[in-house]
Parts: C-alpha cells; sequence; structure tokens
C-alpha cells in the first residue's frame, strides 16, 4: 500500500483521505486551518457526509489515518500528494488557482525525488502545468484525478465510482495513480492531462444542461397543460436519456455546477470559442428562480409566506448557492416576510453564509408555516414529505402549498384541504 498526504480537508480532501485510508492506504490529512485540525484530531467531522464520520473513526483507529497542520509536514513522508483544496470562482468567471499555487509551492521543498502530486480539485484545462511550474521541481510528477464526489454522497461516490480518470503527461507515473484504486471496481480511464481536466468540466456543464433542458420542459409543461411527471417519466425511459439526474425542481446550485459551468463557459472563450449554449443554460436556471418565486408570490394572499428547505439539495449543510436562498431573496425583493425552516441549518450557519438575509428562521416546519397564507418547499428533506398536514393546516392561515421538489402527493394534499402547486401547475 501506498503513503498519501492530503492537501486540504473539505468535502473532497477529508472523504479522498479517508475513503484512501479504508483502501489500506497511509494517509495524512493536512490543512491550514489549525481549529479545523484540532477539530478533527477529536474525532469532529465538521462536514455532513454520511458514513464519513465512521469512515474516519476506523481508519484513526487503525492508525493509517492522521491530521496535520501545514501542508509540508504533511508531504514529507509520502509518495502520492492529493491536492484537494478550494478552486473558487474569479470575478472574470476563471478557477482561481492561489491555494493551489500556494499548496504545491510549500510542499516542493520537501517532495522526496519521483514523488506524485495530484490535482483532485476541479481546476481549468492545463492546470497540471501550473502546479508543476509551482512546484518548480524536475524529479516529481503532476497528475490530474478530478473527483465525481456529490456532496452528502462523497464517500459512496468515491468508493463506488463510474470511473476514474488520471490524466498525466507520464505514463508510468499515471499508472502508479491508477494503483492507488486497485481495490475499487470501476473502469480507470488514463489519458492526458488537459483531456482529464476537460472530462471533469464537461460532465459537470452536462449534467447542470440535463437539468436546465428539464426545468424549461417543466414550464413549457404548465404552459401547454401536459403532466410534467408522465412527461419525464416517458422522456427518461429512453436509456439514452436515462431517468436519473431528471428530476425539475427550483434550479440548480451548489458549490460546483455553477462555478463550473461559468468555468467551462471561459476556458471555451480563452481558447478562442464561444460556447453561447452554455450562457442558455445558466440564463434558465435564473429563469427558474424566478419562476419558482413568482409561482409562491402569486399564490400569496397575505404577506407572510414559509419556506421549508434553505440548502441547495437535502442531505447536505451546505448553502452555497443555493436555489433556496435565490428564491428566498426573490421574494423578500417582492416585499413579503419570509419565515424559514430548514433540519440542518441554524441562525449561526444562515448568518455565515448568507450574511444580511432578512429571513426569519422558525425552529420547526409548523412555527414556520404559522399564520401564512403559502409554504413552499425548495429542498428535498424527506421529513417534509412525513409532516402533519392537518397540524400545518390548522396553523396556516390560508393552506397553499408550492412544492418546487415534487416532493408531495397533490392528491393526498388535496384531500386534506391544501391547493397545491407543483413545479409545473
Ligand atoms: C456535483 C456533481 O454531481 C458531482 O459529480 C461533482 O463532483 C460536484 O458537483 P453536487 O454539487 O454535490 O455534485 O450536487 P448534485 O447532487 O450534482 O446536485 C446539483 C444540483 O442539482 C442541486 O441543486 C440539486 O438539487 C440539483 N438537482 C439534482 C436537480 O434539481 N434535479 C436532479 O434531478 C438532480
Amino acid at each position: 500500500m501506498a503513503k498519501i498526504s492530503v492537501i486540504g480537508t473539505g468535502y473532497v480532501g477529508l472523504t479522498s483521505g479517508a475513503c484512501f485510508a479504508s483502501l489500506g492506504h497511509e494517509v495524512v490529512c493536512a490543512d491550514i486551518d489549525p481549529d479545523k485540525v484540532a477539530c478533527l484530531n477529536r474525532g469532529e467531522i465538521p462536514i455532513v457526509e454520511a458514513g464519513l464520520e465512521a469512515l474516519v473513526e476506523e481508519a484513526v483507529e487503525a492508525g493509517n489515518l492522521s491530521f496535520v497542520l501545514g501542508a509540508a509536514s504533511a508531504a514529507a513522508e509520502a509518495e502520492f500528494h492529493y491536492l484537494c483544496v478550494p478552486t473558487p470562482q474569479s470575478e472574470d468567471g476563471s478557477a482561481d488557482l492561489t491555494y493551489l499555487k500556494a499548496a504545491a509551492a510549500e510542499i516542493a521543498p520537501v517532495l522526496r525525488p519521483g514523488s506524485v502530486v495530484v490535482n483532485k480539485s476541479t481546476v481549468p484545462v492545463g492546470s497540471t502545468t501550473v502546479v508543476a511550474e509551482a512546484l518548480d521541481r524536475d524529479d516529481v510528477f503532476v497528475v490530474s484525478n478530478p473527483e465525481f464526489l456529490r456532496e452528502g454522497t462523497a464517500v459512496a461516490d468515491f468508493l463506488d465510482p463510474d470511473r476514474v480518470v488520471i490524466g498525466g503527461d507520464d505514463q508510468d507515473a499515471a499508472v502508479r495513480v491508477a494503483s492507488l484504486y486497485a481495490k475499487i471496481a470501476a473502469p480507470i480511464l488514463i489519458t492526458d492531462p488537459l483531456s482529464s481536466e476537460l472530462i471533469k468540466y464537461a460532465s459537470n456543464a452536462f449534467l447542470a444542461s440535463k437539468l436546465s433542458y428539464i426545468n424549461a420542459i417543466g414550464e413549457l409543461c404548465e404552459r401547454v397543460g401536459a403532466n410534467v411527471d408522465d412527461v419525464v417519466k416517458g422522456v427518461g425511459a429512453d436509456h439514452r436519456i436515462g431517468s436519473n439526474f431528471l428530476s425539475p425542481g427550483p434550479g440548480w446550485g451548489g458549490s460546483c455546477f455553477p462555478k463550473d459551468t461559468v468555468a467551462l463557459r471561459r476556458i471555451a472563450k480563452d481558447a478562442g470559442y464561444e460556447f453561447n449554449f452554455l450562457d442558455e443554460v445558466l440564463n434558465i436556471n435564473e429563469e427558474q428562480f424566478d419562476r419558482v418565486a413568482q409561482k409562491i408570490a402569486n399564490s400569496a394572499t397575505s404577506k407572510k409566506v414559509a419556506v421549508l428547505g434553505l440548502t441547495f439539495k437535502a442531505g447536505t449543510d451546505d448553502l452555497r448557492n443555493s436555489p433556496a436562498i435565490e428564491v428566498i431573496q426573490r421574494l423578500i425583493d417582492a416585499g413579503l416576510d419570509v419565515c424559514a425552516f430548514d433540519p440542518v441549518i441554524d441562525e449561526t450557519a444562515l448568518e455565515k453564509s448568507c450574511p444580511g438575509l432578512a429571513v426569519s428562521l422558525a425552529a420547526d416546519p409548523y412555527s414556520a408555516a404559522s399564520d401564512a397564507s403559502v409554504v413552499g418547499i425548495l429542498t428535498e428533506w424527506p421529513e417534509f414529505a412525513e409532516l402533519d398536514f392537518a397540524k400545518l393546516n390548522e396553523v396556516m392561515e390560508a393552506a397553499t402549498i408550492v412544492d418546487a421538489r415534487g416532493l408531495l402527493n397533490a392528491k393526498l394534499l388535496g384531500r386534506r384541504g391544501f391547493r397545491y402547486r407543483g413545479i409545473s401547475s
């Protein structure tokens, strides 16, 4: 088994480190934040990821996972060095590689000859060269190994991936990285760095395109009077399209899709190709936020509206680029008083991620809905399908539900005295 250093302990770095350790490798994870390192050394996992806490605990117990402060101290003994640092979106839409270059520069002096530095973070096409220049070492290799981890299911996505993609100019270095995944039963594609980096962006932008397309079809269903659930079922039945990742919603968000779709647009522009299609994918997503906010506002018969769900999707505590926040902002701008509830978000988290957002936070769904004339469901938390709807009806001033996630049964709610509006009704 191999010695691996993982630089950055966010949901990609911590998940990758813990999963590599569970595969038997010896892993040292490093972070720049002393509080985060102390928290991890206390066995506290600062992110919501199914199965991660148990994996970390087991690997720390087994002695093949540890946490240190600073990239250099992790890299000193390792053969493989995974860069899992943030690559945020810059003003001009390109990915900001400041952290990536800083991490490379920090480990460069301590790298053993023959080491392999691996880009796991989502980086623009051509970043392997950028990292090689930052390392300024001709006796180490740089390889691209993009992550395809969805928040909330990152452990499952790492240990049971659809594919592992590795991009290296040096074939031997690429094969050495591939060997780290020997225990994982998934196809391994070894290609060049540029192709590997582009696969990541092309995949995310395609998934975002698929969602914008089905959201536009949802709008069209409402306008022509078609049944969106049946249309989605009929379209998804074609194996070339597939029913996965085809659920209309309030729009797509998160820390990756918006950033990666804009970044791909920029990468294409810098390469002299105007990828106008992606402009429309992004526009439709903005329009979807408008549509859902409009649907809630039009259903309101008083100033107070309630929103259930703040995170960008269920199973995570991430508010970054959340469609729910986009919709709430539009409702506030329309002069409505918004009260929200989310099972994993408290005032502190909301203020940290969305400072100054003029929404009140309730302790439970019924308090949020109290005296509201409409409840909007914006995140598909399973508990929202199990609400006591008789009690909900009782506390609301008027009983309209806008279900932007297709979570509830329209007929059942009709029988409970609710006016139900779905994403296309
Ligand atoms: C995404 C990619 O899926 C993953 O491969 C990549 O590595 C990181 O970015 P993530 O951002 O965690 O993962 O979220 P994902 O589960 O892909 O959902 C993205 C957005 O699409 C969410 O807002 C989600 O609610 C929305 N979505 C997803 C839909 O609206 N409908 C669907 O059917 C699926």
